[in-house]
């Protein structure tokens, strides 16, 4: 974060909007990320940012990648094509399937019985951990994926459903249990989810646990990162011998390195409010629109104190806001930079409407 931060004043050079990846900052933070979990392995959710100049420098760290569609798992396979891949998501198709099983994928993640059944069918060799949505008490997340009625894995009796298929069968092998019950945890909720679901699985037998992703970012504190010390630590206290122990961050591990750099269009009171309009906005940066925050920025310095500003995009709707009411002088012309835009940030916008030019990509 230091890094991006320090750059982040650097003035931007060439065409506006971009995206700027700091992979020297990304490198560190994986690299302290991988170090603070021991012997437990590290899985990287592509979904969070599946480009390949990021792909490559979370490989140095990371054990394997998750993968939710056949699109990111073809892509992540010429990315890189010796990695370890675990396939997960809901709605698997059968050719989805097939293609796993031909681009050796390491685990199969299921999600329902009437999925191990279509696997099952295929006839061919496939290694499962099937994926509990369980009760736990999950309190106040950002995104519940499980602990309650969500389309999202198995619920105990589907479970048990899916033990039933595998016991007549020899082709799919179970390794094991999947769980990713929400995003939005900090590290010692994280550690009571993963209580929980490894007192699930031993009641199983079953000694291969991935614990999903999921882990809190701030968006409000940029500074203020998960505690992968604590939950390295707890973890390692969790473990029994013989397990193998698994989890899969996607935002955790990339939403610092990006930043979308944009210029001040226009700056203009309505109604008594001060608004500053950016070139590009929400459907190059979605993320402040879908989650509800503003996106932390930096402006340039010497700007002075100033009355509260609202930052909106070109868009012709009024979800296209960026950040609200923030405290900083603005002018056209200026350059916003906005932080924490490393993941869910591009891959997740609506790109095409109002058919703006597209950002350019750039990598320090
Ligand atoms: C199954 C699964 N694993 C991992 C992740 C990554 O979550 P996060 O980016 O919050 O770490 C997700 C996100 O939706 C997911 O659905």
């Amino acid at each position: 974060m230091d890094a991006v931060t320090a750059r982040a004043h650097e003035p931007a050079s060439g065409r506006l909007p971009a995206y700027v990846y700091d992979l020297t900052a990304l490198d560190a933070h994986a690299a302290a990320v991988r170090a603070a979990l021991g012997g437990v392995e590290l899985y990287y959710a592509a979904k969070a940012n599946p480009d390949p100049e990021l792909l490559r420098v979370l490989a140095r760290h990371v054990d394997g990648v998750e993968v939710a569609s056949g699109g990111e798992l073809e892509h992540v396979r010429r990315v890189l094509p010796s990695a370890r891949i675990a396939f997960g998501g809901p709605g698997k198709t059968d050719d989805e399937l097939r293609l796993a099983l031909d681009l050796g994928v390491e685990r199969l993640h299921v999600e329902s019985p009437n999925e191990l059944r279509r696997l099952i069918a295929t006839g061919r060799r496939a290694d499962v951990l099937l994926r509990a949505n369980l009760a736990l008490s999950l309190g106040e997340v950002a995104l519940a994926m499980g602990g309650g009625a969500t389309p999202f894995g198995m619920d105990p009796a589907g479970v048990t459903e899916c033990l039933t298929l595998l016991a007549r069968q020899e082709t799919v092998r179970l390794r094991g249990l999947h769980a990713h019950l929400a995003s939005g945890l900090d590290a010692p909720r994280m550690l009571e989810v993963a209580e929980g679901v490894l007192g699930y699985a031993r009641g199983l037998g079953l000694t291969e646990i991935n614990l999903g992703g999921g882990m809190a970012v701030d968006y409000a504190a940029p500074e203020t990162l998960f505690d992968w010390e604590t939950y390295g630590k707890g973890l390692a206290g969790l473990r029994r011998p013989g397990e193998t122990l698994r989890i899969e961050p996607g935002r955790s591990l990339s939403v610092y390195c990006g930043r979308y750099v944009t210029r001040v269009l226009d700056v203009k009171r309505v109604h008594g409010e001060l608004f500053a309009i950016v070139a590009g906005g929400t459907h190059h940066l979605r993320t402040p629109a879908t989650k509800g925050h503003d996106q932390p920025l930096v402006v340039p310095p010497g700007g002075g104190s100033s009355e509260p500003v609202t930052i909106a995009g070109q868009l012709c709707t009024p979800k296209d806001v960026l950040a609200r009411r923030v405290p900083v002088a603005l002018a056209p012309g200026d350059v916003v930079q906005f932080l924490m835009a490393g993941a869910y940030a591009w891959n997740i916008s609506h790109h095409d409407f109002l058919m703006h030019p597209r950002p350019e990509f750039r990598y320090l």
